[in-house]
C-alpha cells in the first residue's frame, strides 16, 4: 500500500530509500542512509524522470502501479546513467516496454555499454523541447555533474527543474519528501559530504550549469537525491551552497589533518589547535587520519578556508592515510586554501618535504615554514609551533584573499 506524493500539480515522487546499504559508491559511508529520487509526471503524455538503484526495483514498480492508477508510462527521462538512478531501467522496460528514453547523445552511448539498449531513444539537445500536454520539458545539457551524460530537465510551467546529481544530499526521507514537510536542517552536513566527496572534482561544469540555471525561474528543485527544494530560502540556501563550493569557496575555520603512530605528532598537532584557538579561531576541526573517515574530512576541508597536513615518514613516505588524504585532494583539484604542513620522524624525515611538494602542487597559501619534528615535542619545536597557530589564525581572521604560491614569513 502507498499513499502516492504529489509535489505539485501532476508530479508525483515515486522515490526510494535506502536503509541498508553501509558504502555509497562502495566508499563512502551512510549513517543515515540515501535516497533514490525518482519523478512521475501525470500529464496527456506520463513522463518518468529516472529510476533507482537496482536493489529497491519491486518497491519502486509497486509505488508506479498505484501513480499510474491504470495508464502507461510515454517517457522516461534519463538525466544521470549512473546506476544508482538507472539500475530499474530493465525491469521498468520489461513491464512497461514501449517507453521511449529520453537522454543526452552520451546516454544513448551508455544505454548500449551497460544494457544493451539501441533502440526507441530520443537523444536531445541543448534547449530542446518536449510537450506532455501542460508541461513542457526543455532540456539543458550539465556535462561532469556529475557524469559526462548528464543533464538537467525544466519544466517551463511549474518552474520545476529535476536537477540530477545537483543539490542532492545523503540521508534517507523519512516521512516527508519536500523540504516543507522535513527539518532541512538535517541535511546541511550531508549536503556538504556529499557535494565535496561525489561532485567536488567539477566545480568548473558545476558553475557553467549554474550560470545556465540562473537564466530559468526556479520554485521547485527535485534532485535525485535527499529532500525536494521548494520553499524559497532553501532555494536559495542549496544553490548559494553549490555556487561557494563549485568556487573553491569556505567559510572562517581550520581544518588539523594528521597522522600520528604512538601519539608525538599528535601532540604537534594539539599545540597548533591550541594556539589558534588562543589566538580567535573558534571553528577548528581536528582528523586523527587512522580514525575518521576520508570521507568527512574532506567535507572540513571543503567547509573551511585553512587547511593544516601532519605526518610522520613512515617507510621513508608520508604516513598511508595522510597520504591517502594528500592524493584525495590532489585528484579533487581542491584550490584556494591557506596550508601549513608539520612532519614527525624518528631517524629519518621525509614527510615535511612530500608535504611541501604537495602544497606547491596544489598552489595553496603557505602561511609559515614548516616543522620538522624529531622523536619528540620538545620546547624550540613548541615554539614553532605556537607560531604555526598564531600566523594561521591572523590569516583566517582577516578578510585577505588566498595568494597562490605565497609562502608568509613567520612572525
Ligand atoms: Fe547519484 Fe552520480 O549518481
Amino acid at each position: 500500500m502507498y499513499k502516492p506524493v504529489e509535489i505539485n500539480k501532476g508530479l508525483f515522487y515515486v522515490g526510494v530509500n535506502d536503509r541498508s546499504k553501509e558504502l555509497f559508491e562502495n566508499l563512502w559511508p551512510l549513517p543515515k542512509g540515501v535516497s533514490y529520487n525518482s519523478y512521475l509526471i501525470r500529464d496527456e503524455k506520463v513522463a518518468l524522470v529516472d529510476t533507482v538503484d537496482i536493489a529497491y526495483t519491486d518497491v519502486f514498480l509497486k509505488k508506479l502501479d498505484v501513480v499510474l492508477d491504470g495508464r502507461s508510462i510515454d517517457y522516461l527521462v534519463i538525466n544521470h546513467m549512473e546506476p544508482d538512478h538507472s539500475g530499474a531501467l530493465l525491469f521498468l522496460l520489461n513491464k512497461y516496454p514501449n517507453i521511449q528514453l529520453v537522454g543526452s547523445v552520451r546516454t544513448a552511448d551508455m544505454l548500449e555499454g551497460f544494457y544493451n539498449i539501441t533502440s526507441n531513444i530520443k537523444v536531445v539537445k541543448e534547449g530542446e523541447e518536449l510537450s506532455l500536454g501542460k508541461n513542457t520539458l526543455k532540456f539543458f545539457m550539465t556535462p561532469m555533474v556529475h557524469w559526462p551524460e548528464t543533464m538537467m530537465t525544466y519544466v517551463k510551467e511549474t518552474k520545476t527543474v529535476f536537477a540530477g546529481d545537483a543539490f542532492g544530499t545523503f540521508g534517507t526521507l523519512d516521512g516527508g519528501v519536500t523540504d516543507s514537510q522535513l527539518n532541512p536542517d538535517v541535511y546541511w552536513d550531508e549536503m556538504v559530504r556529499y557535494y565535496s566527496n561525489i561532485v567536488g572534482k567539477y566545480g568548473s561544469p558545476v558553475q557553467k550549469a549554474l550560470r545556465k540555471l540562473a537564466d530559468v525561474e526556479i520554485e521547485t528543485i527535485c534532485p535525485t537525491h535527499g529532500p525536494v527544494w521548494t520553499e524559497k530560502e532553501n532555494i536559495e540556501k542549496v544553490i548559494g551552497l553549490y555556487d561557494k563550493m563549485s568556487k573553491y569557496e569556505a567559510d572562517k575555520g581550520l581544518v588539523i589533518a594528521y597522522g600520528s603512530m604512538y601519539g608525538n605528532t599528535e601532540q604537534l598537532a594539539e599545540a597548533i589547535a591550541s594556539e589558534a584557538a588562543a589566538c580567535g579561531v573558534k571553528n577548528i576541526v581536528m582528523h586523527n587520519l587512522s580514525k575518521s573517515h576520508l570521507s568527512y574530512v574532506i567535507q572540513d576541508i571543503y567547509k573551511y578556508k585553512a587547511l593544516i597536513i601532519g605526518s610522520p615518514t613512515y617507510d621513508s613516505k608520508l604516513y598511508p592515510a595522510v597520504q591517502s588524504l594528500v592524493s584525495a585532494l590532489e585528484n579533487k583539484n581542491l584550490k584556494n586554501r591557506y596550508f601549513g604542513y608539520f612532519g614527525g620522524h624518528s631517524w629519518a624525515g621525509t614527510s615535511v618535504r612530500l608535504l611541501g611538494d604537495f602544497a606547491d602542487k596544489m598552489q595553496f597559501e603557505i602561511v609559515c615554514n614548516p616543522i620538522d619534528m624529531k622523536q619528540s615535542l620538545k620546547e624550540d619545536v613548541y615554539q614553532k609551533a605556537m607560531t604555526l597557530g598564531s600566523n594561521m589564525a591572523k590569516k583566517i581572521l582577516s578578510d585577505d584573499e588566498v595568494v597562490p604560491n605565497k609562502t608568509t614569513d613567520c612572525q
